[in-house]
């Protein structure tokens, strides 16, 4: 149910600088979804009754993915004074004026923070009667990080940044996370009084803190349970590092609900896959986007799908799969490519070394071996032969073929669309299908097979072969 009293700001103007990238940091992709994406969802699991995403760096590509992936935030500008202090109070602006909740304040590019953790710290605020509480983290090294200065009786005395603060404050380990919860009422007086004489030059949110103290609020710092809840990113070292840790949560999450995975060291599952019981995991599978594998399935060795559905009880071996839907009990593999746009029916089988795109291969269907099939349907029940082509471009468009139910057809064939090969039907080994074969029809168009004897003693004299085929031809005398 919504919190009325609840909104939540995300934190997304700021430059990235260390990513060395011209993608904003924040849609860089953990798991899947950009880190915002996981901010995000975070944010509307505490169904707060506003989310405000504060844009500047990269506004455009920001704005868009933050309201696709949440069409309910709203999106708010950052204007040219900088700092954390006016990226919050532009998001204050952004509120109804009479909004007088608790506002909580997180990173976009802090992914791994919960909404449980989120929850009891702001049930700890809201108990404490605070103006603001910190999520703080206690660090063994604290370089870069605001630190939280306690008063000798242990309260929150104020935070004073890295860049700004005394030798005996850096040798503090206790550290601004950069999550706050403040009340609306204390952020719409502190702001205003905010200024940037620091080193930075920046307004700071953090300032918000010691002058609350000084006018005799109650601020409280509540050190998170483990620190990498609270760990940024800001290099690809830390998007890897928190990737890997990201990782092996989705894994134990998926092993205690009943999937097994054999190597969770190299099995990479994205956030929005869906897995069933007993789905079996081989090393060095990756399943990717919004895959979704039933009941039974193995997955794997050396696998990647993305955005793929897999039937139950079906196997996957050494495929690389895309827009792919594999139905129950299907084979698929090894080394078989699933382009866009695959359907694989039930008990179906696309074997070693097959391309498939835009193609429906009906039940009990099988393209073996050594193909590609291209826009094509397949009825069901059957056999494709090994070494086909669909050729579906003739240059400028792309055609369809269609091959009936129960057909048998031969090794090496080339259809060439567009053209059907109806029911039943069967076409011989190497034929150039042009022309459409109807039901039940035998299709052959190979020149009839000519043997000139004695070619080889002939014309290669000298060689192995030719003195294989004299030996042969003594034997036989
Ligand atoms: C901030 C905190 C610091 C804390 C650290 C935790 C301040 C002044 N300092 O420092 O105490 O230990 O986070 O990581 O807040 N942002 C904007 N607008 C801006 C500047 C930043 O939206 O003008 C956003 C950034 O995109 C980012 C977040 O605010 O999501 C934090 O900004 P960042 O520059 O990383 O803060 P730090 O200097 O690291
Ligand atoms: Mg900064």
């Amino acid at each position: 149910m919504t919190d009325q009293n609840l909104a939540v700001v995300v934190l997304a103007a700021g430059q990235g600088t260390r990513m060395k990238s011209s993608t904003p940091k924040v849609l860089h992709p953990l798991a899947g979804i950009p880190l915002l994406g996981h901010v995000l969802a975070t944010a509307r699991a505490l169904e707060p009754s506003h989310i405000i995403t504060v844009v500047r760096h990269g506004r455009d590509q920001v704005a868009e993915a933050a309201s696709a992936l949440l069409p309910e935030c709203v999106i708010c500008d950052q204007d040219d004074i900088p700092g954390t202090g006016r990226a919050v109070e532009v998001a204050l602006n952004a509120l109804p004026g009479d909004f007088d909740g608790d506002v909580v304040v997180v990173s976009g590019d802090v992914p791994l923070l919960d909404a449980d953790t989120l929850r009891e710290f702001i049930a700890a605020h809201r108990s404490a009667r605070a103006a603001a509480t910190v999520l703080s983290a206690l660090l063994d090294d604290a370089t870069g990080y605001g630190r939280v200065v306690r008063a000798a009786d242990g309260s929150l005395d104020r935070i004073v940044e890295q860049k700004d603060a005394a030798e005996d404050e850096l040798a503090i380990t206790e550290v601004n996370s950069g999550s706050y919860v403040f009340s609306a009422r204390a952020l719409r007086e502190q702001l205003p009084r905010i200024g940037t004489d620091n080193a930075q030059g920046e307004k700071y949110l953090t300032d918000v803190v010691g002058l609350l103290r000084a006018s005799g609020s109650t601020v409280e710092a509540t050190p998170v349970a483990e620190s990498w809840m609270v760990s940024g990113v800001n290099d690809r070292v830390q998007l890897s590092e928190l990737g890997e840790r990201l990782n092996r949560m989705i894994v134990r999450g998926w092993q205690r609900a009943g999937v097994t995975v054999q190597d969770p060291s190299t099995t990479w599952i994205d956030r929005n896959v869906t897995l069933a019981e007993d789905v079996e995991i081989l090393p060095g599978t990756q399943l990717k986007g919004a895959t979704k594998v039933e009941r039974g399935a193995t997955i794997g060795p050396d696998t990647t799908l993305v955005d793929c559905e897999v039937g139950e009880g079906a196997t996957v071996k050494r495929t690389d799969g895309t827009l792919a839907v594999i139905g129950a009990g299907a084979s698929v593999g090894p080394f078989s490519y699933l382009r866009p746009g695959t359907y694989l029916g039930a008990g179906g089988k696309i074997g070693t070394f097959v391309e498939t795109k835009n193609a429906t291969i009906g039940e009990n269907s099988k393209v073996p071996h050594l193909s590609y099939i291209g826009d094509t349907e397949v009825g069901v029940g059957s056999n494709v032969g090994a070494g086909t082509i669909t050729a579906n471009y003739d240059g400028v468009n792309k055609h369809r073929t269609v091959v009936g139910s129960h057909a048998r057809t031969g090794s090496h064939n080339v259809f060439v669309a567009p053209v059907r090969i109806g029911d039943g039907a069967y076409t011989g080994a190497g034929t150039v299908v042009r022309k459409d074969v109807p039901a039940g029809a035998l299709a052959l168009n190979v020149a009839p097979q000519r043997n000139i004897t004695g070619w080889v003693v002939q014309n290669r004299a000298g060689t192995a072969a030719a003195d294989a085929a004299a030996a042969a031809d003594g034997e036989q005398d």
